[in-house]
């Protein structure tokens, strides 16, 4: 596919986006803290009541094909919908599709002469109900908003005729079964928001091959991790917190090298040392490991990375001395180094705060700091020190290969 096709087909989404849909747009360049925050989701107690719809197509009145398919698809969908307490669909009715609530149309990119459902945009509606196969036939659209709904089910396989689809936001619904490899088909997207359902299983190599710009899948039941070759990703924010990966963080991170900004790996089983190519990411802002099994020392490479801003290592097992370089780094707004075992803090690192910078480091065995762990803990930790050359993590060679001992060989 041509480029400027490609490119064509994102700045008619995005006009799209300022014109309609501005309100509910998931902001790409989120800050940590919101990236993996829950929507505002009122979850009503669910009254199960089938609504039965007998609306009759008057045939006639549709002249225009696309919109033909798009009724069909939007009547079979309101029919596979359970409850929708806010009323979003009640207006669903009539051939007047682009009338619906929710639905938006556009001229067709190909043909600006027709006009076509470009945008569902379904946000916090708490509508339960399934997507049904018919959806193949909005075959034009570019935007699926469906944020904070009890959407259930699988995705359909029938999805793989949106071939223009450039946002897919499934966030905060109830979507069950394995990782919906339909998604790996779709040409154009660019953002794709799986976070808060009920995925599970591992991941497909091919996600870090598509072209995305932002990549949500936290809070769902996924468990193996990135597998150890990535070929070069595209995506600029990886949020992939708590989730079951396991394994250990593979070197093969570094093909991100070129676009990852935000990459937050909180709570996911995560094992071994953190590899030194972690530094070769350059253009980071923001790192997040915390909540995991992570040993071993912090790589220095760490402290070439100039854009970094929030680096949090808390609720780990590593050790060793914090190294000033990252103390010094330019950008750096806050540091989170609690609940570890590190037994040093050089130059600068000592005090941080004095530098305007956020930082927190109780909870380790640093002995001229308040509020650290008690000797005897420390000296334990201190007679099992890691060797991160020996440490061989077989879990990130292979999805749901065998998973490694949580603690590190003990130094012979
Ligand atoms: C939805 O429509 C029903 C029936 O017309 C009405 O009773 C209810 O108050 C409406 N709910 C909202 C949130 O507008
Ligand atoms: C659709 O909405 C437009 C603008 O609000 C209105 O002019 C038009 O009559 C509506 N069409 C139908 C069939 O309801
Ligand atoms: C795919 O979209 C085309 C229209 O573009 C439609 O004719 C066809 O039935 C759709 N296929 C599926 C599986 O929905
Ligand atoms: C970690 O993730 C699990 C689900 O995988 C969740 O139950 C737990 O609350 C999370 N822990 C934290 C500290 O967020
Ligand atoms: C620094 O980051 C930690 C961990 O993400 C967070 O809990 C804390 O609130 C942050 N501090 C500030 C001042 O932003
Ligand atoms: C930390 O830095 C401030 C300002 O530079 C200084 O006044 C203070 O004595 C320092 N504290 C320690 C423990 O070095």
């Amino acid at each position: 596919m041509a480029s400027s096709y490609s490119s064509s087909i994102r700045t008619w989404a995005f006009v799209l986006l300022l014109l309609h849909l501005s309100s509910s747009f998931n902001n790409l360049a989120a800050k940590h803290g919101s990236s993996i925050k829950h929507g505002s989701s009122a979850k009503h107690g669910s009254s199960i009541t089938r609504h039965h719809h007998h609306n009759h197509l008057p045939i006639k009145a549709i002249t225009n094909p696309r919109l033909h398919n798009a009724y069909i698809a939007l009547q079979a969908w309101k029919n596979a919908i359970y409850s929708d307490p806010k009323n979003f669909t009640t207006n669903w009715v009539g051939p007047s599709v682009c009338n619906y609530t929710g639905v938006y149309c556009a001229p067709f990119p190909h043909d600006t002469k027709i006009q076509v459902v470009a945008g569902i945009d379904l946000n916090h509606a708490d509508i339960a109900g399934f997507l049904p196969d018919e959806l193949g036939l909005l075959s034009e659209l570019a935007l699926i908003h469906l944020n904070s709904n009890r959407f259930c089910g699988i995705i359909p396989q029938t999805l793989a005729n949106l071939t223009l689809l450039f946002e897919l936001d499934l966030s905060n619904n109830r979507f069950v079964g394995p990782f919906p490899s339909v998604i790996l088909s779709l040409p154009t997207l660019r953002y794709l928001d799986l976070r808060f359902n009920e995925f599970e299983g591992p991941l497909p190599p091919q996600l870090f091959t598509k072209k995305f710009d932002a990549i949500f899948l936290n809070d769902n039941l996924f468990t193996s991790m990135i597998p150890s070759n990535l070929g070069s990703s595209s995506a600029t924010v990886v949020v992939f917190a708590n989730n079951k990966f396991g394994g250990c963080l593979p070197p093969s991170i570094a093909d991100f090298a070129n676009s990852l900004e935000e990459f937050i790996m909180t709570n996911t089983s995560l094992l071994g040392c953190l590899p030194h190519e972690v530094g070769f990411l350059y253009k980071l802002r923001v790192l997040d490991v915390s909540y995991n099994k992570i040993v071993g020392p912090i790589p220095y490479s760490i402290a070439g990375l100039a854009h970094l801003e929030q680096l949090n290592l808390a609720h780990n097992m590593m050790s060793g001395i914090v190294p000033e370089g990252i103390c010094v780094l330019p950008n750096l707004e806050n540091f989170t180094i609690s609940y570890n075992f590190f037994c040093e803090e050089e130059g600068i690192c000592c005090n941080l705060t004095s530098k305007g910078i956020a930082f927190d480091d109780r909870r380790n065995c640093l002995p001229e700091k308040p509020l650290q762990r008690t000797k005897k803990v420390c000296e334990a930790a201190l007679e099992h020190p890691v060797d991160c050359f020996e440490y061989h993590c077989a879990a990130t060679a292979t999805a749901g290969a065998t998973t490694p001992s949580p603690l590190p060989p003990s130094h012979s």
